[in-house]
């Protein structure tokens, strides 16, 4: 496996595989890679000839107060458990070498979409994602690239940005991967005292229970956000940043009875640490 931090040797690796006629995948990543990050590389390493993973901790995704400096990071153990899972290539480059200018190019999914969910408390996340993956997706110029459904509001506004900017490269969203007991895999994970550990897994419990009454045949929005909204509100340590039902594709408010298929997304606080978790509730058509 190659560690390629230069953007020009990347460009020539990508162009070198594509004029042989190879299939190039990028699984876009900040490092601190776990078994979600894994199941990616693995669907990109088995669908395509060459899989390239990036791992850069992307400064313009983080607000002033956010977890930007101790965001964990180990390109070393990155690099390792990329390759093992089929990586060809980890490009990791410096933050000044993919931001070169002060004022830099933005690249901003307007609209609905980028703004409900944490777009509400994170006004300017969306925006540094739309940015960087643009400029992954030039360097690498992939044919295929890879994201996970636990980001589900990254993936609608991602999905939006290929459309509206024609870029030629197929998005895959893998579905969200669980420790045994139900949390999300999540790089903040690591985060949690044992007591928020513990406390948080009640989002996992509370979107079962939301899904439980659905296929009972609970249709009513707001029956199903109030049952899943008490279940957490009764975790002491919890403290909730939003329940919320939004349809898919678009993110566009869901109506009193659940008619289509609907995002139900939470994110909670634990000490510190927010998490975010969601499910889709499948409505047939
Ligand atoms: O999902 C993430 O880890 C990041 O938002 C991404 C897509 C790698 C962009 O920095």
């Amino acid at each position: 496996m190659i560690l390629c931090t230069d953007i020009k040797q990347l460009q020539r690796l990508s162009a070198t595989a594509r004029q042989a006629g190879k299939s190039v995948a990028l699984v876009p990543t900040m490092g601190a890679l776990h078994e979600g990050h894994v199941s990616l590389i693995h669907a990109a390493h088995t669908e395509n000839d060459l899989t390239i993973v990036s791992v850069f901790v992307n400064p313009t995704q983080f607000g002033p107060h956010e977890d930007y400096e101790k965001y964990p990071r180990n390109l070393a153990k990155d690099c390792k458990t990329a390759e093992a899972a089929g990586a060809d290539i980890v490009f990791a480059p410096p933050a000044d070498k993919l931001y070169p200018h002060k004022d830099p190019v933005w690249v901003e999914v307007t609209g609905s979409i980028s703004k409900v969910l944490c777009g509400r408390t994170r006004p300017i996340h969306f925006r540094g994602v739309a940015t960087i993956i643009t400029k992954l997706f030039h360097i690498a110029a992939p044919d295929n690239a890879y994201f996970g459904q636990k980001d589900a509001q990254q993936t609608e506004v991602l999905k939006r940005m290929v459309d509206d900017l024609f870029f030629p490269v197929r998005l895959h969203i893998m579905p969200i991967i669980r420790e045994a007991d139900g949390l999300a895999k999540s790089s903040r994970n690591i985060y949690l005292n044992p007591a928020e550990r513990k406390a948080a897994l009640v989002l996992y419990k509370s979107l079962k229970q939301a899904q439980k009454l659905f296929l009972q045949g609970e249709k009513n929005s707001d029956v199903i956000s109030t049952a899943v909204r008490s279940m957490i509100a009764a975790e002491p340590l919890s403290t909730i940043d939003y329940v919320e039902m939004y349809t898919l594709p678009g993110l566009i408010t869901v109506g009193k009875i659940l008619d289509k298929r609907t995002l139900l997304a939470v994110a909670v606080k634990f000490g510190a640490t927010r998490l975010i978790d969601n499910t889709i509730l499948e409505v047939d058509a």
